[in-house]
């Protein structure tokens, strides 16, 4: 099996009831990627993912595959497999058939598509499974029946619409690691898509963050998770305190913002200018106590210990800020109410055009 890489030039989509689900996006998927689509309910994941594989058509641009438009060819003449949120595999069947079907309407005799099935089952370290019958498998185990099957077809594009959406957290996150190995034995290019975080980060070559429609960064995780381009990214990707203030000065790629807390500097990667609404933000684990760059009078709300790390929530001009401290056993008798220094390296925060943050867990659960 090869890869082939995926091309989508401008394309927007709108569905027929006039809702623009897409909004004009160039995306460059590279053969053999494992390529991940990260964003929250809603903002078009599945939609770019049904326009690649053929089920929904651009409403403007083209998408092509290994340098082939596809606009005309259906969904069954495209060089992609499908692996859906809910996957489903036929329950009278065993598991060898289950990964064969696609082989028999090819014309493909028994005895090939048994060992056909074979193949792909030791692929997914389920060699000596073929026998049993789906409901006797555990989820993990379905699920890579359904990979199985899925690559059965040998797609060049294997394209993942939360598959791993179904398991539980243990079982999820020994699946990132055995999907992450399948696709590098195959070569085939993976577009997988997710709302999480910890699963695009860990299992991809490089991810596109998407909010309403809209690819708002594409890049290696270390690119996103150090370097966010836009606010959205920085709020949706792993945890970031938030300062909002107005650009005063720039210079040397950085910008001095007057906030709530002070005069604070961090790199200006959007090159605003002088005038300009921004926020700041800064990791937890990037913040100094004590620390005299960027310093900031707190008040220490909560400290919650994590084994290795100390989370310490702090208060500080109706901010509340978060920082993490390796539990080295230096800060024994911090305690709520006191009173602190925070500080941080310039070097560490960002100062990006103010945009739509991503919802926290407490307000989407608050719907
Ligand atoms: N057939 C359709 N007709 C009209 N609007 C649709 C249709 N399918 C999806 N939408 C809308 O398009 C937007 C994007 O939907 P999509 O299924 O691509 O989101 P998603 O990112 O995959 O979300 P989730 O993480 O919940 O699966 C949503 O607002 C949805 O309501
Ligand atoms: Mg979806």
């Amino acid at each position: 099996m090869r890869g082939k890489d995926v091309v989508l030039e401008g394309v927007g989509i709108t569905y027929p009831n006039g809702f623009t689900a897409v909004q004009p996006t160039d995306l460059r998927i590279e053969a053999g990627e494992f390529f991940s689509i990260l964003g929250p309910s809603g903002c078009g994941k599945t939609t770019i993912l049904r326009a690649v594989s053929g089920f929904v058509d651009p409403t403007q641009g083209r998408i092509l595959i290994g340098g082939e438009d596809q606009a005309g060819i259906g969904p069954n003449a495209r060089p992609t497999a499908l692996i859906f949120q809910n996957l489903a595999l036929f329950p009278l069947m065993p598991v060898w058939e289950n990964v064969a079907f696609g082989l028999e309407a090819r014309g493909i005799g028994k005895r090939a598509r048994r060992a056909r099935a074979q193949e792909l089952l030791e692929l997914v370290a389920l060699g000596d499974q073929g026998d049993k019958m789906p409901g006797e498998l555990s989820g993990g185990q379905r699920q890579r029946v359904a990979i199985a099957r899925a690559l059965a077809v040998e797609p060049a594009v294997l394209l993942l619409d939360e598959p791993l959406s179904a398991l539980d957290l243990k079982l999820r996150q020994h699946m990132r690691a055995e999907l992450r190995d399948i696709q590098k034995k195959t070569g085939v290019t993976f577009i997988y898509i997710t709302h999480d975080q910890g699963e695009a980060l860990t299992m991809s070559d490089r991810i596109a963050v998407m909010n309403a429609g809209v690819v708002e960064q594409v890049g290696t995780a270390d690119q996103i998770y150090g370097a966010p381009a836009t606010a959205f990214a920085a709020s949706f990707v792993g945890e970031s305190n938030m300062i909002a203030g107005r650009v005063l000065e720039v210079r040397d790629g950085h910008a001095l913002i007057e906030t709530a807390l002070g005069q604070l500097v961090g790199r200006n990667p959007a090159g605003l200018g002088a005038g300009a609404a921004a926020m700041l933000f800064v990791r937890p684990e990037a913040m100094r106590i004590g620390h005299g760059e960027n310093a900031m009078a707190a008040q220490l709300l909560r400290r919650d210990l994590e084994g290795a790390f100390l989370n310490l929530f702090f208060h500080a001009a109706g901010h509340e800020l978060a920082v993490h401290v390796t539990n080295d056993g230096s800060r024994p008798d911090m305690a709520p109410g006191e009173e602190h220094r925070l500080g941080f390296a310039a070097a560490a925060a960002v100062v990006l055009p103010e945009g739509p943050l991503a919802r926290t867990g407490q307000e989407l659960a608050a719907q």
